[in-house]
């Protein structure tokens, strides 16, 4: 091997800092949705700024721009140090940086105009769903291409997660995106009817699956071992999981279409998978907290660890809920409330956002040659993300299983107990309280921002050189 190889940590410094940026700004726009549940006419005049266009910015920018940033930076990083190669095609791959930082403007831009496809996740219009194609295919070639150029043998348990999610993705993208175009900002689906509304939550939730879940385990089989300094707890059982994980979770769909014009068995059918599914979830939950065992003293003073500890533990809980919630009975309450909120933001703040911080926080450093600036910051911005979750996923608890209970209380007499605007009423403290819970976990953010500023200042960019594998 030529000693003078190094790994291609440019495109990973790029996407990592990005992912920051990109994280304070979907979470402001998060904050601000917010706060118009609470004070609905607080931006009132501005379409722009609208609940109804700003909400599907907020979705787009924490999963694509934020969660979609961390995902390139890790996977980038960890298939090139566990292959012990370089990145294939460093030009493609900062192709697809640049790419996606234009789709994100794009969306940027056109969410609050008022474009969108209207399918939720899938809004953006048909030239920026080309061009999402175009950087996905480009992604999937450097990954694959750098699996390919592997030094080792054996293909680590990471990657299989991360190519799960590339092919996955692009199969997902594609096939929901079907459409006509009218003009250069208008199509519509090619589906129609109930039709439309399977294949879009065959998509939605496999982006739930695939993005925010499969790809961020794969970070967790990396990062925890890693930060750790132990191997994973049961590499068996880590294929095990992986198999199991990626087979269940594309017949899960119609959980999101209970009591719809969706065929009776196909619900059922969806309901009995989203049970199935918890037994590979915690099985992933369980080989990564287990990766501690013999080491659990770390936790108490690595807020490296903290963070990525306690984002399985809240994958556990969201993935406990989940199956819940997919119970038709359960679903009958839950559906259309902020349960459903709540149990978006346990699995994104608590998994996915704290899984991305952890990992991030493990890598930036190395990417700059340096050590993190501050150990207490991270260690504070620990505390204010939990504090911020818990105040996020309590208060959409119980306003959702009350909203659930005041739409379905009937009088003796048939009649409904309350009216809508009365549950709309009781809402509003839990609103604010989500407001504050989501203010604090975005003070966080800052907090790693300036984090993040002061370890690159000090640090110099460094590409470290090719390891050579062990045999
Ligand atoms: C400061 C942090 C955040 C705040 C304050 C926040 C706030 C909100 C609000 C107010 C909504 C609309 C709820 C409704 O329509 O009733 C929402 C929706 C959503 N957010 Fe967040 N959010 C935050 C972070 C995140 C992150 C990090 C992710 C993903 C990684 C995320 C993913 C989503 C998703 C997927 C929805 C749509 C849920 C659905 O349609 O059921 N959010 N968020
Ligand atoms: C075993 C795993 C899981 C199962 C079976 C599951 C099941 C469910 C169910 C039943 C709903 C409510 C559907 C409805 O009534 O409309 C839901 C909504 C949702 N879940 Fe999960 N969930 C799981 C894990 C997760 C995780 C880990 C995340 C995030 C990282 C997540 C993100 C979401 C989102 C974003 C929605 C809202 C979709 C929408 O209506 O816009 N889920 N999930």
């Amino acid at each position: 091997m030529n000693s003078a190889q190094t790994y291609n940590y440019d495109v990973v410094r790029k996407f990592a800092v990005m992912s920051v940026v990109w994280g304070i700004v979907g979470m402001l726009v998060g904050v601000i949705i917010a706060f118009l549940l609470v004070f609905p006419d607080m931006l009132e005049g501005i379409p722009y700024l609208s609940f109804g266009r700003l909400r599907p910015l907020h979705t787009n920018a924490v999963i694509f721009a934020f969660g979609g940033s961390a995902l390139f930076a890790t996977s980038y990083y960890i298939v090139q140090r566990t292959c012990h190669t370089p990145l294939f095609a460093p030009k493609l791959a900062a192709f697809t940086f640049w790419g996606w930082q234009l789709v994100i403007v794009l969306a940027a831009i056109t969410l609050p105009l008022g474009f969108t496809s209207s399918k939720e996740y899938a809004e953006l219009e048909w030239p920026i769903d080309i061009l999402i194609t175009i950087v996905w295919v480009s992604y999937a070639i450097v990954f694959f291409g750098t699996i390919m150029m592997r030094k080792v043998k054996h293909i680590y348990v990471a990657n299989w997660f991360f190519g799960a999610y590339i092919i996955t993705i692009a199969m997902l993208h594609i096939v929901n995106n079907l459409e006509i175009p009218i003009t250069w900002t208008k199509s519509y689906s090619i589906y129609s009817g109930v039709q439309d509304a399977m294949i879009q939550w065959w998509y939605g939730h496999n982006a739930v699956g695939f993005f925010l879940t499969a790809a961020f385990l794969g970070m967790m089989y990396y990062f925890i071992p890693k930060q750790v300094g132990r191997p994973v707890y049961s590499y068996r059982l880590s294929v095990v999981h992986f198999w199991a994980l990626v087979f269940t979770y594309i017949w899960a769909g119609p959980h999101h279409l209970m009591y719809t014009a969706l065929p009776d068995w196909t619900q059922s059918l969806g309901m009995v998978l989203s049970l199935i599914l918890l037994a590979p979830s915690w099985g992933g939950m369980i080989n990564g907290i287990m990766t501690l065992s013999g080491a659990w003293e770390k936790l108490r003073d690595d807020p490296i660890l903290k963070f990525l500890v306690v984002s399985v533990s809240f994958y556990g809980m969201s993935t406990f809920e989940g199956p819940m919630m997919a119970i038709k009975t359960v679903n009958a309450l839950s559906h259309y409330t902020d349960w459903t909120i709540g149990h978006v933001h346990s699995g994104a703040l608590g998994w996915v956002g704290m899984v991305s911080m952890g990992s991030l926080y493990y890598l930036i450093p190395r990417l700059y040659n340096t050590t993190m600036y501050s150990m207490k910051l991270i260690n504070i911005h620990f505390w204010t993300a939990t504090i911020g979750v818990v105040l996020y996923i309590t208060s959409m608890w119980i306003s959702g299983i009350m909203q659930g209970l005041m739409w379905r209380a009937v009088n003796s007499d048939g009649t409904l107990t309350y009216s809508f605007v009365e549950s709309v009423q009781a809402m509003h403290p839990f609103y604010f309280v989500r407001g504050v819970g989501g203010a604090v976990f975005l003070f966080g953010m800052l907090i790693m921002a300036y984090n993040v500023y002061k370890t690159i200042a000090q640090g110099k960019a460094y590409n470290a050189p090719v390891v050579a594998p062990a045999h």
